[in-house]
């Protein structure tokens, strides 16, 4: 027998439940068979982080019970004051839950079944025509839905900071760069409006997530429909909706795949922030030295005391990546399910919640940081060095109807004597769209305007549809 084995005829020893787990108090599911047969290691195993992440969902969750009780009373499942004691019941639970007095316990399971047992005697209908598979995908929907548009809002902000900045600096010159060798000569305006250009497009990707997730999955039940006539586009409505989504199944197979192309568009947002701060992470090296960072934007060292450290860029450039292996777990979760509810969906949850909370932070920091970055003049002029602009003595040739390739052969002769360059007239005079003479700074600012207007505008009437439910 191999050393810790277990001794043949001896039962296994009970697990035993870790040091910090706490103790089941009454068992409160809405399930159980046989009160305490449960392994308390199970419980824990299974409800204790997902319990803890559900006090972000509380919100959400009143919500959907909301309009949901509404629907039971427009069906006649629940009479008048019924209906008044759930609103009414509900509305209390959420007060405490502001106020730091609702918690959700690893014997409660989830947030569904806290608020539930929290009504008493006027929960008791609250619960008909649905499952908790479909309330947990409608609280997941509309925490999605919130926080796509306050990322959409600070992406475009974000956009918007860099883009002044371009318009400020527009025709300061500076090296552009292929394979980190200097290149061809580019301007601050370009290299700023790059990235506020990128942030207007990344909006596009996350005004598809908001559309996939802006249907209704409630009354779906647990997969399969429920066996009364529900009003599902009453409910999705009340909750602010645009529309009902259709195949019950398909609402429970889209539980994680919605989120997974939220966080893609997440991604793709924080990847374009992490480029742009990898690039501000060099660029104010001392080597480089084409920026100073402010002291807001900077950290010490606890042993040299001449040190100044890019912190907030080099944790933009890490999140990006976070951000990117959240999007992959929360892929592959769904990967090989059957279809329908399995308890793996569970596991998303952790991921989209902490992606949401960071591709918006980050872009906060992104569009504090814009205005804060100083460019050194003299530094850029001196790394505009004659070789730079070989390409563009090539091209000056050419306008003398030399054929390309001669030119470039020519030029590539006298490298070493090449005729100074006035750097700003340069990047003035190429005037192609997209050229540094012509980087289309105001439209594309007007562009990032008018779509985080129209995010803005989408939130206000989430919120107002909430609000009526709150209040009516
Ligand atoms: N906490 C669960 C989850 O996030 C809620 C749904 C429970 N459904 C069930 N059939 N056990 O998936």
């Amino acid at each position: 027998m191999y050393p810790g084995a277990l001794p043949r005829n001896r039962p296994p020893r009970q697990l035993e439940p870790p040091l910090a787990m706490p103790q089941s108090r009454v068992m409160a599911k809405l399930w159980t068979a046989a009160p305490g047969a449960l392994h308390p290691a199970v419980e824990h195993f299974c409800f204790a982080a997902d319990a803890a992440l559900d006090g972000r969902l509380v919100r959400y969750d009143i919500l959907g019970s909301l309009a949901h009780a509404q629907m039971l009373r427009s069906i006649g499942v629940l009479d008048k004051d019924e209906w008044r004691r759930l609103q009414h019941g509900l509305r209390r639970v959420l007060r405490a839950h502001e106020r730091g007095r609702f918690t959700i316990t690893t014997a409660d399971e989830d947030v569904h079944t806290a608020v539930e047992t929290r009504l008493g005697r006027a929960g008791e209908k609250l619960h008909t025509a649905r499952s908790r598979n479909d309330q947990v995908l409608t609280d997941m929907r509309l925490l999605g839905l919130e926080q796509l548009c306050h990322t959409a809002i600070a992406a475009a902000r974000a956009g918007r900071a860099l883009l002044a900045q371009a318009r400020r600096h527009e025709f300061l010159p500076m090296p552009g760069y292929t394979h980190l060798q200097r290149a061809m000569p580019s301007s601050y305006g370009m290299w700023m409006g790059a990235y506020g250009e990128e942030l207007a497009d990344t909006l596009v990707e996350l005004d598809a997530a908001y559309t996939l997730m802006d249907q209704c999955p409630l009354g779906s039940g647990a997969g399969y429909g429920v066996g009364l006539k529900v009003d599902r586009r009453l409910t999705a409505k009340l909750l602010g909706f645009s529309r009902v989504q259709n195949n019950s199944l398909y609402c429970q197979n889209s539980r994680g795949h919605f989120e997974a192309v939220a966080l893609s568009a997440l991604a793709s947002l924080t990847g374009v922030l992490g480029r742009l701060a990898s690039d501000i992470c060099l660029f104010c090296s001392e080597e480089f030295g084409f920026l100073k960072l402010s002291p807001g934007f900077t950290t010490g060292s606890s042993i040299m005391p001449q040190k100044r450290n890019p912190d907030p860029f080099e944790l933009i450039r890490a999140k990006a990546v976070r951000l990117a292996a959240l999007e992959q777990s929360v892929r592959l979760v769904t990967h090989g399910l059957i279809s329908g509810y399995s308890k793996d969906l569970q596991e998303i949850k952790g991921p989209v919640i902490e992606a949401f909370d960071l591709a918006p932070a980050c872009a906060q920091i992104i569009e504090l940081a814009a205005p804060e970055l100083v460019p050194n003049k003299k530094r850029l002029a001196a790394a505009l060095t004659p070789d730079l602009y070989a390409a563009d003595h090539a091209y000056d040739l050419v306008k003398q109807g030399v054929p390309f390739r001669r030119a470039y052969h020519r030029i590539k002769g006298q490298l070493d004597r090449l005729e100074p360059v006035d750097a700003e007239k340069n990047i003035r005079s190429k005037a192609h769209f997209g050229a540094t003479g012509r980087l289309g700074l105001k439209e594309n600012s007007a562009r990032l305007r008018e779509l985080e207007t129209g995010w803005a505008r989408r939130l206000r009437r989430l919120r107002a549809a909430w609000n009526r439910l709150l209040k009516d």
